[in-house]
């Protein structure tokens, strides 16, 4: 699909990878080694954000609706599935090689980069005229070779072709091949869908833009499945539930773009797509694809298989073959978007001096009074630390476990950090990097009334109340 220059939030990735790193989000894998590429670790934060996206989809997709069920398949399958899916024969990215500087580019990419693009043939791909390579500028490229993305492996000790299998490139197809079980055990009736969310691996040529395009990733995918010509209704549907879904976690509208495929951009048995694209930094990008397959897929498996993958419509008397609209997310890619949306820059005043937080100004000093902060302001519900509790001093016995009665009730209920180490001042600067939307501050006064400050990452502003009057305004922001 094209792209468009965006700013999402105004944040480089630079400055966000180092945030990242810094605070314990997402580490470059095998780091110590020097690292790989294409493939990250998330850290302590990184890994509860990820972990709330996949609640928050389970969620909304699954447990909030009768019509779907989920599933857990193998990542490694039976090789005929991709046999069957087209991936052995078909899911390739053609590639160029640059034979000066050996830098290797996927095809598509390097011409979008150049303004051109990529030319279809009889039998491939070309590349139009006056494309270089970008990284030395020599004219001497290959032309498009097919790359198969697919990581192969051996399934037992002897490494030879009857033994080879692979990486799933996909969740989706896990769901294809257990269709028949699941509808048998799960009483459902056409329409009704199958959900599953698990890491895909894809030998990416060019892995880039941070964690947006990894060799390793999850995917989370619905495949719903309905009767043939109501596929549109359906893929409608779908469109306006995702995009919502977006918003529920605290994308804005404005930065969110649906992205409709033209009919010559569409799969041979696609009927329609629409691209949920999201404005990162680098450009307008997918974050989701919803497609209306038709029959394609349950077809290739019957086939394949030679096990039937009819279902039979007791009300109509009738057999088919279902038709299939699939959302498919990439839960890295919605955390990338979730990082670039919630970092901001700001000024805000120091202790004792009235007034909020403002915007700050890139490369000029926060004026007298106010010092600078950089802020993550998740969504309550992705945040991966939803209350941080401070004692206001780590010397003074009851302070500390009166603190730490309120941690304990507050831990029970919700992701909760315990922080005694510093001025107060530096230890809402740490939480508010991390994205924690509220502070609990135990001082001598809660010794006396009960009372703790409950401060808001957003305005900054404090507010006391009891431990009774912290767990249900926690609970009415957080539920
Ligand atoms: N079953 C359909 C399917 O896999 P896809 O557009 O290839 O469709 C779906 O992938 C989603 O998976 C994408 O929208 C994206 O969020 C995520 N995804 C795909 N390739 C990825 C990669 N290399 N790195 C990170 N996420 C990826």
């Amino acid at each position: 699909m094209k792209t468009t220059k965006g700013n999402g939030g105004g944040v480089s990735l630079e400055t966000l990878a180092s945030l990242c790193k810094r605070r314990g989000f997402i580490f470059q894998s095998s780091e110590i080694y020097g690292g790989i590429n294409g493939f990250w670790d998330y850290g302590p934060l990184g890994c509860e954000l990820k972990r709330n996206i996949r609640d928050a989809w389970w969620r909304d997709v699954v447990l909030c609706r009768e019509d779907v069920v989920g599933l857990d398949a193998s990542i490694i399958m039976h090789p005929r599935v991709w046999e069957a899916s087209g991936h052995v024969g078909g899911f390739a990215d053609p590639m160029v090689d640059c034979r000066a500087c050996k830098k290797r580019y996927k095809a598509d990419q390097l011409c979008e980069e150049q303004g051109a693009k990529l030319v279809r043939t009889e039998t491939g791909f070309a590349l139009p005229d006056g494309v270089t390579c970008t990284a030395c500028g020599s004219k001497d490229l290959t032309e498009p070779r097919a790359f198969n993305l697919m990581f192969k492996t051996y399934v037992g000790p002897v490494e030879e072709a009857s033994a080879a299998a692979y990486l799933r490139p996909e969740t989706a197809q896990g769901i294809f091949a257990q269709f028949a079980n699941v509808l048998a055990v799960s009483r459902q009736k056409v329409p009704f869908g199958i959900a599953q969310i698990g890491k895909a691996f894809r030998n990416e040529i060019n892995p880039r833009n941070y964690t947006f395009r990894s060799r390793e990733f999850e995917q989370m995918e619905l495949e719903f499945f309905v009767k043939p010509g109501t596929d549109k209704e359906w893929h409608d549907y779908w469109v306006k539930e995702r995009l919502a879904w977006y918003e529920a976690i605290g994308l804005p509208k404005a930065s969110l773009q649906p992205y409709v495929y033209s009919s010559d951009e569409l799969a041979h048995y696609a009927s329609a797509c629409v691209d949920v694209t999201y404005r990162f930094p680098f450009g307008q990008q997918e974050l989701e694809g919803i497609a209306a397959r038709g029959g394609f897929d349950l077809g290739q498996h019957q086939q394949f298989s030679g096990k039937s993958m009819e279902y039979f419509d007791q009300e109509t008397n009738e057999k088919f073959v279902p038709h299939v609209v699939e959302p498919s997310a990439g839960v890295d890619r919605i955390a990338l978007a979730l990082l670039c949306e919630a970092y901001g820059e700001e000024w805000v005043p120091k202790a004792g001096v009235e007034g909020g937080p403002m915007a700050a100004e890139p490369g000029r000093e926060p004026p007298d009074g106010y010092e600078a902060r950089t802020v993550m302001k998740f969504h309550p519900r992705m945040a991966p630390i939803k209350v941080a509790v401070f004692p206001l001093l780590k010397n003074k016995p009851p302070l500390v476990e009166k603190a730490r009665e309120y941690h304990d009730v507050l831990r029970r209920r919700w992701p909760a950090f315990w922080d005694q180490v510093g001025a107060i001042g530096r230890r809402y600067r740490r939480q508010d990097e991390a994205g924690t939307p509220f502070g609990v501050t135990v001082d001598f006064q809660t010794l006396e009334d009960g009372t703790a400050t409950l401060r808001d990452r957003d305005t900054m502003r404090q507010e006391r109340l009891d431990l009774d009057g912290l767990v249900a305004k926690l609970g009415a922001a957080l539920g």
